[in-house]
This record gives structure tokens, C-alpha cells and sequence, in this order.
């Protein structure tokens, strides 16, 4: 096993910060160190690893590189008892594919407590359709309901609804019956969205407030933002008192112009999400949940599957907004 060669996407700086993206044949022996060799069979796309494929220092730090935070494949050698050659599981977060070479190659090699064991319920396929979006999304409604929210208290905007974490969250926020209020900058994805829950859309400039106003009328019982910056500010002062936010994204920007008075006010709750790093007893509700309750009748509506020769250009579609819910990688067998 030691000498085989196996295809990945590798990611190189070619000088003047432009990277070249080819698909190339590494050895295992390139792998770092880890407990469990898997053969990784289906990956997904995350904006994260747009960033790691685009040369961003912030996410990976030296190239050539491997992307891919998401991986679902079949354990091949391990050292931990609790993984054996066989056993499907699933990664995502942690260190794969920022500075771990992660799902774009057919192999990884990562430390046991990055796995989580495949829910009976769940292929690996479907697992992927969800990913590190679809997990954030359900880690952002757990929050949520956690903080109390119902669906009588009114209704949820989610922003940035047609990307990966939008989707998810429109859908199973549907699924737990709320009214959701999708915020899209695509006017053209009304029908998708309409088809997987949300029962209202309205335009990023409608959900973007251009005044200075500390506060804003009440309209939503709560909120899962995707986007960050002058959205994610116009949405806290537009929720109803008592109301919770979740913030997971910074598509739009990382900063957040505010006053203190939507929390001293009107006592709403800021949740911050981390998939990442979200620990492990949480992590396995969560999937169990994706398995279980919020388990899309719909998830083949939200999925594009391609392949490694096929990554380039949904890549491309993701930097361009011109992307759609959620895509998935085929490994070659
Ligand atoms: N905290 C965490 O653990 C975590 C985990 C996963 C993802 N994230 C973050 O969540 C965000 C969404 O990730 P994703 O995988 O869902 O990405 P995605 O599929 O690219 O979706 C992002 C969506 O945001 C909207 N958008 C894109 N560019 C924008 C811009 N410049 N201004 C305003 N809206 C814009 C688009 O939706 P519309 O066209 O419908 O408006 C797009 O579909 C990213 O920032 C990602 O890094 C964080």
C-alpha cells in the first residue's frame, strides 16, 4: 500500500499570486501522518475551499496544496481500535484541506478524532450533498431551537439563500414549520427556491438597509445569516424582541457596523457558529439529525455531482455567484 500513487486536484503558486489547479498524481508516502488511511469516495465544494483553491494565506498557508474540507470515503489502514479497514465515516472541518491535504484526492490520512462513523441512514453520497454547508446550516437551526425559536413566533430570514448553507437552512427550517423568508441576490432563483420551503423571497438590496438607523421595524422572530456585513448588521436591527441570530458567513465581508442598541433594547441574542472546530458530542447530534428529522425529501434537487476534471469550473461558478446549492466531487473508484 505504502508506494501507491492516486489522483488529486493539487493547487500550486506559479509566481505574481496566480495558482495553477491540475489534477496530479501523488504517492501516499505525500500524505501526512495520521491514524486512518481512507479512501475517499465522494468530496463537496465549500466557499472555504474556493478560498484554499484561490491562493488565500488565511486558509492555507503553503502550496502546493490539496483542498477539499469535506471527505466521505472507506477506512483502508488504522492504528485506532475504534476504526477498522471497512468502516465508512465521514470528515469535515478541522484541518482537512486547509493545510491537510483534504477531499480532492482520492486518498487522505487524518487523525481518528476527525471522524465521525457514516449514520446507518446516510449514504456517503448524501453525506457529501450536506457537507460542511449542509452540517453549518443544521449546526445554525440547532442553535436556534436550542435558544427557543418556534415557528409561532414568526418568521426566519435566511441570507445568502441559494448558496450551500442557504439552502440547507431554508429546507430544513421548512421542514421544522417555519416561514421562512429567503434573501437572495439572484431574483432568476425564485422557483428554486420556492421549491425547497422558503414561502417568501426577497432581494440582498430589500434585505440590506442603506440608512444609518440604529434600530429598525421589527420583522423577524430570527434569523441565519450566510453573508455577514451591512446584511447581517440590517437584519439584527430588524429583529423582533427576543429574537436570535445565527452567523456563520462573510461572503459579503467580515465586518459588522452596529450599535448595542437591538441587544440592550430589545434583548436579541448574536450566535456565533463554528463548524470547524464544533466538538464532537454536538457534531454527532447534528449529523444524527441530518440522518434523522432533517433529512431532505428534496436533497437531489440541491445537488450538482461532478468529478476532479469537472471541479475547475464549479470553482469558477462559486467565485462568479453564479453557483447553485450544493456541489459534490466523485472520486475516480
Ligand atoms: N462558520 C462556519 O463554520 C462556516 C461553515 C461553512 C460555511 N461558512 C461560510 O458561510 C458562507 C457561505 O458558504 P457556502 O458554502 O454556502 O457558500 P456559497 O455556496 O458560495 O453560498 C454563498 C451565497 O451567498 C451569496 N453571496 C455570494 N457572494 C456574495 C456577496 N459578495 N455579497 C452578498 N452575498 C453573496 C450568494 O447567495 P444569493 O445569490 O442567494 O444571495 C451565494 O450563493 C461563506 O462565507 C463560508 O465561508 C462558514
Amino acid at each position: 500500500m505504502t508506494s501507491k500513487t492516486f489522483q488529486a486536484l493539487v493547487v500550486s503558486e506559479t509566481g505574481d499570486n496566480t495558482y495553477l489547479r491540475e489534477i496530479k498524481e501523488r504517492n501516499l508516502q505525500d500524505l501526512p501522518a495520521g491514524d486512518v488511511l481512507v479512501r475517499v469516495r465522494y468530496s463537496s465544494l465549500n466557499y472555504k475551499d474556493v478560498l484554499s483553491a484561490t491562493g488565500n494565506k488565511g486558509v492555507t498557508k503553503h502550496y502546493p496544496h490539496t483542498p477539499g474540507i469535506d471527505a466521505a470515503g472507506i477506512v483502508v489502514e488504522s492504528q485506532n481500535p475504534d476504526f477498522k479497514p471497512g468502516d465508512e465515516v465521514i470528515v469535515t472541518g478541522y484541518d482537512l484541506g486547509m493545510n491537510t491535504p483534504g477531499g480532492f484526492g482520492q486518498f487522505i490520512r487524518v487523525p481518528a478524532a476527525w471522524l465521525v462513523k457514516r449514520p446507518d441512514v446516510l449514504s456517503l453520497r448524501e453525506s457529501m450533498i450536506y457537507g460542511t454547508a449542509g452540517f453549518t446550516a443544521a449546526l445554525s437551526v440547532y442553535r436556534l431551537l436550542d435558544y427557543g425559536m418556534k415557528p409561532e413566533r414568526g418568521k426566519i430570514l435566511v441570507s445568502g439563500a441559494t448558496g450551500g448553507v442557504g439552502s440547507v437552512a431554508v429546507s430544513i427550517l421548512a421542514k421544522e414549520g417555519f416561514q421562512v423568508t429567503a434573501a437572495s441576490g439572484r431574483p432568476e432563483t425564485r422557483d428554486y427556491l420556492a421549491e425547497i420551503g422558503a414561502r417568501e423571497i426577497i432581494s440582498a438590496e430589500e434585505a440590506t438597509d442603506q440608512s444609518s438607523r440604529a434600530l429598525l421595524k421589527e420583522q423577524w422572530a430570527g434569523a441565519v445569516d450566510t453573508v455577514g456585513g451591512p446584511l447581517l448588521a440590517t437584519t439584527i436591527k430588524s429583529v423582533k424582541y427576543g429574537g436570535g441570530v445565527t452567523c456563520c458567513g462573510n461572503v459579503a465581508s467580515p465586518d459588522l457596523s452596529l450599535t448595542v442598541y437591538p441587544f440592550i433594547l430589545r434583548g436579541i441574542t448574536l450566535m456565533g457558529i463554528d463548524s470547524q472546530n464544533c466538538p464532537m458530542p454536538t457534531r454527532v447530534k447534528v449529523w444524527q439529525n441530518l440522518a434523522g428529522p432533517w433529512k431532505l425529501p428534496h436533497l437531489e434537487r440541491l445537488v450538482t455531482e461532478t468529478t476532479l476534471e469537472g471541479l475547475n469550473q464549479q470553482i469558477e461558478l462559486m467565485l462568479a455567484r453564479r453557483h447553485q446549492g450544493r456541489t459534490i466531487v466523485r472520486l475516480p473508484e
